[in-house]
């Protein structure tokens, strides 16, 4: 019998299993949900081949559940290239940029939200809602009308303008509510309390991960048989970070991943790092940032839903948090476009500037292979990306 893209969900945190056939947000213990594969399933795949054509649904549809390439709009396998003079300027002779602002909404929001909104009509959800800090509803609402959803969106009051204004061009009824996206949050399931929309807020349904776990085969086989010595990944609600260390799991558990595996660098804003305070303090959970102050907007989430599993990920592949100043994001994103003509978002200069720290500390060399994610465009300009001038 043909075991194909099964496999079955399980709870971060009582363990608990679940069939994944059914439509489900959050285990009924409150804790998130894991999509585990069969990895067996998997055991006849060439990744040569997966290289050559592109990981994705299709190509690693064992890895995923069942209905995973139900709704592409041509996201991922976005372009990994060197950044000579991006690494001259930061100290770095092997420095590489994933672009993630040529998926089909400009973010690496996009396989997550292809996967979840694929899932969530194969299980047959009534309508959709999502609280976000921008990128995501954007995303959301393309995939949405894709697929022929209702969905409902609430973004912090301080996300600039452009992102509803995009989420609405594709249909999405979004409200600004909240000073910050703990707050939206708290104001979308209020809203949505009694009623059947299916949450997609991060971490609240298990799909959003499984697509951003193709980022990681992505790089890992984009480099072919190389392996880098650190994926750099701005990280607000940690599903890069999640997703990037599942695929490195999966990877070694199929002997994909040769050599020493990469590190995973994580970087917050200084204005909201509940992650780094919580490294730093070598906690095994995060505790709410009490006054988030960043333009970074994709970055200031002051209390991640799991805050647990992005420390937990970060203590196996021996990685890092980091933050960085706000000013030290502006001209990360500038030298992107200067130097590279990446027209990045803040978040992408995040991972610019946090490079440039870990390089200072000693904590990554300069010769050593460095991936840096760019995860979004600016939407409000490459001169100023966080519009302050
Ligand atoms: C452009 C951008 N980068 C990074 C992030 C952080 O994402 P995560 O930590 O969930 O991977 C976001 C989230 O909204 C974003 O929009």
């Amino acid at each position: 019998m043909s075991h194909v893209g099964r496999g079955s969900l399980r709870c971060c945190r009582c363990s608990k299993t679940t069939d994944s056939d059914q439509r489900v947000g959050l285990c009924g213990c409150g804790g998130t949900l894991v999509y585990e594969p069969d990895l067996d399933a998997a055991r006849g795949l060439d990744p040569d081949d997966i290289a050559r054509i592109g990981p994705g649904p299709r190509t690693l549809s064992s890895l995923l559940p069942e209905q995973s390439c139900f709704l592409t709009l041509g996201e991922g396998n976005t372009p990994l290239r060197a950044a000579p003079s991006l690494g001259q300027a930061v100290g770095i002779t092997d420095l590489w940029l994933k672009d993630e602002i040529a998926n089909p909404s400009g973010s690496f929001k996009d396989r997550g939200m292809a996967l979840a909104i694929g899932m969530a009509r194969a299980r047959s959800a009534p309508s959709l809602a999502l609280a976000t800090a921008g990128n995501a509803g954007v995303s959301a609402a393309l995939y949405s009308r894709a697929a022929g959803f209702d969905l409902y969106v609430v973004m912090p009051e301080i996300t600039p303008p452009v992102f509803a204004h995009r989420a609405r061009a594709w249909g999405a009824r979004v409200e600004m509510g909240g000073a910050d996206l703990a707050q939206a949050g708290a104001l979308l399931r209020e809203r949505i309390a009694g009623q059947e929309r299916f949450d997609l807020s991060t971490l609240r349904e298990p799909y959003r991960v499984e697509g951003k776990k193709l980022i990681g085969y992505e790089v890992i086989l984009g480099l072919r048989r190389r392996v880098p010595d650190w994926i750099v990944l701005p990280t607000g609600g940690g599903t890069a970070v999640i997703g990037v260390d599942k695929a490195l799991t999966e990877m070694e558990k199929l002997g994909w991943l040769q050599g020493t595996p990469p590190r995973l660098a994580c970087v917050q804003a200084a204005g909201c790092a509940p992650v780094v305070r919580a490294f730093e303090n070598r906690q095994a959970v995060t505790s709410a940032w009490e006054k988030p102050e960043t333009g970074a907007w994709g970055l200031r989430v002051p209390a991640p839903l799991g805050g647990s599993r992005i420390l937990d990920a970060l203590k196996r592949r021996s990685g890092i948090a980091v933050s960085v100043e706000d000013e030290d994001i502006i001209q990360g994103a500038r030298e992107l476009w200067g130097l590279e003509r990446v027209p990045a978002g803040p978040e992408g200069g995040a991972s610019v500037a946090g490079v440039r720290t870990l390089l200072k500390r000693g904590v990554i060399r300069f010769d050593q292979c460095v991936v840096l994610l760019i995860t979004g465009g600016s939407p409000v300009g490459v001169d100023s990306p966080l519009g302050l001038e």
